[in-house]
């Protein structure tokens, strides 16, 4: 037996969202999802949005139960802007969706589960990219002030942990880049000013935060997806491709984020070639001014850069990052083949290590980390519990990462697993089950998986034996 211990304290949880878990029920706004399912539902996986939910809107007292048997000693969600906040423009808060969030914050500290609260997961309400053009427009960052606002005012007493978005690099690859997210457009340069918009929306909020915060204990960060980039040859070309990759995808929103400025590099490359953002200097100054108090890292599989083997010119359209990188598929690596995704733990410990080196040390946590695979029912065992060794497995290679880092140095002060109990999940619907409780989303049956017994071990311990695993030996 070979056992790694994380420091105590260290937050063992799991990470959702709302619009992933509550379903539709009851909301006075649609989100982009839901306009998105009605008008084209042959964009989600077997036909299914996100009408058809784990149902935590009526279920939450279950689940949390639940979450607790897992041994989950912090779960993170997210508020609904399109639930809390009837009037957009001014912000006043439903009465209902208020009860409704409170009773889901109280129940979690009633069972000893910290909440963890993201304002924005995806999920803007649908009629203000009609009416304003959604993110593109500032005004829509203002009316996302409101709404952060009101959150805080509302429960900043009993929660102590917020985050302002979770991955808004997929809100601009999402919607303006790549055409996974409703409204599915592909434009370099808005996407740019969307970038920069999502930027001075999180800035906002947080000073919002540092004015009605009710609790000394109150700290407020944003969650990013931050994905190494590898070069695929030492060739100054492919070294290049991983550098821009690495400019656009990460260090857009974690520069600004930790350091209060973009980073120059990029500010260059976007004003030679006339896409960058539209900015006021007092814009930049409440970036500079409101960086996070810590960071959530999101971590699913690493990217490898190479040049684009397109010349520019061969593009049809006037701008893209792609210019500079293209991502591939290297082979013989080891995949996740039912999301398609590489599987390399090592990258949480580069991830931490460039935290560690290049912005401060600043305190951060595994606010994503997970194995979405297809039919898990292939899994189940005679006692009725799925047997999902291969998620176990993945866990306990990436923290055996992150305790390395940790060893050096590094300032990590927890890991969420994608996601307590398997949840809808935007275009790829139920396809991939990420979850330590399985879900029947039909007869709303919810059991514990293997791999929730083992993170309740690991929870009660804040330790796990490393031997059996390949890399330990
Ligand atoms: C993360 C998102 O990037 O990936 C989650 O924050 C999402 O909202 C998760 O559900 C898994 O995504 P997918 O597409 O594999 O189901």
């Amino acid at each position: 037996m070979t056992l790694l211990e994380f420091p105590q304290n260290f937050w063992w949880g799991a990470a959702t969202s709302g619009p992933q878990t509550e379903g539709r029920f009851h909301k006075t706004h649609d989100n982009i999802f839901d306009y998105d399912f009605d008008h084209f539902p042959d964009h989600y996986w077997g036909g299914i949005g996100p009408d058809t939910a784990s149902n935590f809107y009526n279920d939450y007292q279950t689940d949390i139960a639940l979450m607790k048997a897992a041994g989950l000693s912090s779960v993170r969600t997210s508020i609904q802007w399109t639930r809390l906040i009837d009037d957009l423009e001014t912000g006043t808060v439903n009465a209902d969706a208020a009860r409704f969030y409170n009773a889901v914050i109280d129940e979690f500290i009633a069972n000893g589960i910290k909440p963890v609260i993201n304002l924005h997961h995806f999920d803007i309400p649908v009629s203000l990219v009609h009416k304003y053009g959604g993110w593109e427009s500032k005004h829509v960052v203002d009316l996302f002030v409101k709404f952060a606002q009101a959150s805080f005012t509302l429960f900043s007493d009993r929660v102590t942990d917020w985050f302002t978005h979770n991955e808004p690099m997929v809100v601009v690859e999402g919607g303006y880049l790549y055409q996974f997210h409703y409204p599915d457009i592909i434009d370099g340069k808005r996407a740019v000013q969307v970038a920069y918009n999502l930027q001075l929306a999180s800035s906002k909020a947080i000073a919002a935060f540092r004015q009605v915060n009710q609790n000394p204990d109150g700290k407020i960060g944003i969650i990013l997806n931050l994905t190494p980039n590898y070069p695929a040859s030492a060739s100054p070309e492919d070294q290049a491709a991983a550098t821009f990759a690495d400019l656009w995808q990460n260090r857009l929103f974690l520069d600004a984020s930790v350091k209060g400025a973009f980073a120059a590099e990029l500010v260059d490359v976007l004003t030679n070639d006339d896409v960058l953002w539209a900015s006021t200097a007092e814009e930049l100054a409440i970036i500079q001014k409101n960086t996070v108090d810590y960071l959530g890292v999101n971590f699913y599989h690493p990217n490898r850069a190479q040049a684009p083997k397109y010349a520019p010119d061969s593009l049809a359209i006037d701008w893209l990052p792609d210019k500079y990188f293209e991502v591939f598929d290297k082979r013989g690596v080891r995949m996740n083949a039912d999301r398609g995704w590489e599987i390399y733990p090592k990258a949480l410990y580069d991830i931490a290590k460039n935290i560690q080196e290049n912005y401060g040390n600043i305190a951060w946590f595994v606010s994503e980390n997970g194995m979405g695979v297809a039919r898990e029912d292939r899994y189940l065992g005679e006692d009725g519990i799925i047997q999902d060794d291969y998620r176990i497995r993945f866990i306990k290679e990436h923290l055996y990462y992150v305790h390395k880092a940790i060893a050096e140095g590094a300032n990590c002060f927890g890991y969420h697993l994608w996601t307590p109990i398997d949840c809808f999940s935007w275009r790829n619907s139920y396809k991939n089950r990420y979850g330590l409780i399985a879900v029947d989303v039909h007869r709303q049956d919810k059991t514990l998986k293997k791999s929730a017994h083992f993170f309740k071990a690991l929870s009660a311990s804040s330790s796990f034996d490393i031997s059996d695993i390949e890399m330990a030996k």
